[in-house]
């Protein structure tokens, strides 16, 4: 199990510090809209769960995967480890983590750590996979050991990229546009000028939320059945003018 406290003082993405959070987070309160908070450690757990909850193209991936964790080692866990000052959750009323966002400002830079500092910690949990592992797992396998997959040729202007995931008690009602756009803000002030996503094609309730919530699908190929979307930040936007 990765120690995450050490993750805090080591993990790169702490390079924006905490006054960063505090200036995103300011605003967030100035609008009264403060369920969104920085992540915490004491937040993995429900972190893993929201993952393997929301992991099947948005359905339920509970028991899907022969590890359960696995989902969330390639999709949350390196996120909040290398990038924690990237991360926020929507705590529901006794504080726990109901849905997350997390990311990066620089997909290249992430790759490189996630090959450096994730892979080996948890190299000997998921083996390369071999021929008699499911698809599935293969997979997944495949995507955890080749961090390199990230890396999209045409995205430049989008260099940030993210991941979002919310309970379906909690879906709806404005929580996911108001954790994408406490990202979009984080992602600028660490100099990004744009944000990109990932999104499985049969996803299809995701696509319409990322149209709405200001993406617009990116004419660059990626490898399987996904469509890539991207959004200028303040900082993407004023380079344009
Ligand atoms: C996708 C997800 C993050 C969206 O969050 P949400 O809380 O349901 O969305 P919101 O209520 O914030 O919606 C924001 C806006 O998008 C609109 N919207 C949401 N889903 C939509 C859809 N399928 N089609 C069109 N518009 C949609 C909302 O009406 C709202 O519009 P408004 O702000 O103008 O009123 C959430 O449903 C989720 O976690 N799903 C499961 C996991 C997942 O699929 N993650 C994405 C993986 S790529």
């Amino acid at each position: 199990m990765p120690n995450f406290n050490e993750a805090a003082e080591l993990g790169p993405g702490n390079w924006q510090g905490l006054a960063r959070h505090a200036g995103v987070m300011a605003k967030a309160t100035h609008e009264g809209r403060l369920p969104v908070r920085p992540y915490r450690d004491s937040d993995l757990e429900a972190i893993y769960d929201i993952c393997v909850r929301t992991g099947d193209n948005g359905g339920d991936a509970t028991g899907k995967f022969e590890n359960p964790r696995l989902l969330a080692d390639i999709f949350a866990a390196p996120y909040v480890y290398l990038e924690p000052s990237l991360a926020f959750v929507l705590p529901d009323a006794a504080d726990r983590p109901v849905g997350y966002v997390l990311g990066t400002a620089n997909t290249a830079g992430f790759v490189r750590a996630y090959r450096e500092k994730w892979l080996p910690r948890l190299v000997s949990r998921y083996p390369a996979p071999t021929p008699d592992v499911p698809v599935r797992d293969g997979w997944m396998l495949e995507a955890f050991h080749r961090p390199e997959r990230m890396l999209l040729t045409g995205a430049d202007d989008f260099p940030a990229h993210l991941h979002i995931d919310i309970l379906p008690s909690h879906q709806g009602g404005g929580n996911g546009r108001r954790l994408i756009e406490t990202f979009i803000d984080a992602a600028a002030i660490a100099g990004a000028s744009g944000v990109h996503v990932t999104v499985a094609v049969a996803n299809t309730r995701a696509h319409g939320f990322y149209r709405r919530v200001g993406f617009e699908p990116l004419p660059i190929a990626s490898e399987g059945p996904v469509v890539n979307y991207g959004r200028l930040t303040e900082v993407g936007e004023k380079g344009a003018m």
